[in-house]
């Protein structure tokens, strides 16, 4: 099963509660939520009181990507909010696997990111204790980027890890993802796709949500 996670960086801040029930009546599977903290990557987007203040609305699953220095700080305050997943990046903490115990301590699902200038060998020796694997596609802090071809070779290499150990692992790509190239990812591996302005920059939301979920039915992973 695919399933599609819009960002909603890239939805109207003007009308988020209306911009998130838009891309949910359109099929959307989770909500993206990417917070930026203006140090680990340039740019600020929104914290913890966005998130809470639009869960009683949504019942997607809230995938929170957390690229901010040492999330340990934070974990508590995205748990309250209502996070279903929370992903941490391995290049912003020292502690990562404290910060992965913690969260999964919390019943929330745990997940480490890597960077395009992260090596996949780095992420390996977590994936026993995660749920899932992002793999960004694009160098985080900004959306409406062009997916970098080359990061698709680390979902192979995770996906065939992950394979070879019996790991049930999700993995996630983020960045540049569009109906036209979703299918290098699904190929790959990647079973969550978000996708920022392919869907809610969209005025038919509903047929970009089916035409990557039909895409990437036709082009599944392949051991
Ligand atoms: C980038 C974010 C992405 C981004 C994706 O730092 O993590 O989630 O919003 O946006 P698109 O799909 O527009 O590339
Ligand atoms: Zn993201």
């Amino acid at each position: 099963m695919i399933y599609i996670a819009p960002s909603l960086l890239a939805a109207d801040f003007a009308n988020l509660q209306t911009d998130v029930k838009r891309i949910a009546d359109a099929g959307a599977n989770y909500l993206h939520l990417d917070v930026m903290d203006g140090a680990f990557v340039p740019n600020i987007s929104f914290g913890a009181p966005v998130i809470a203040a639009l869960r009683p609305y949504s019942k997607l699953i809230f995938d929170v990507h957390l690229m901010i220095n040492d999330p340990l700080r934070y974990i508590d305050d995205f748990v309250k909010a209502g996070a279903d997943i929370i992903t941490i990046h391995l290049e912003s903490c020292s502690n990562v696997s404290q910060t992965l115990r913690y969260i999964r301590a919390k019943e929330v699902r745990c997940a480490l990111a890597i960077s395009p200038a992260t090596p996949v060998e780095k992420i390996i020796p977590y994936l026993s204790e995660i749920d899932m694997a992002l793999i960004m596609t694009v160098v985080p802090g900004f959306g409406r980027q062009s997916l970098i071809p080359e990061t698709l070779e680390k979902v192979k290499t995770v996906r065939r890890y992950a394979d070879s150990q019996n790991l049930k692992l999700d993995i996630e790509v983020d960045g540049g993802l569009k109906p036209e190239n979703v299918h290098l990812a699904t190929e790959a591996g990647a079973n969550i796709i978000v996708a920022g302005s392919a869907v809610f920059g969209s005025k038919r939301p509903r047929s970009v949500i089916e035409a990557m979920r039909e895409t990437a039915a036709n082009h599944p992973y392949r051991q």
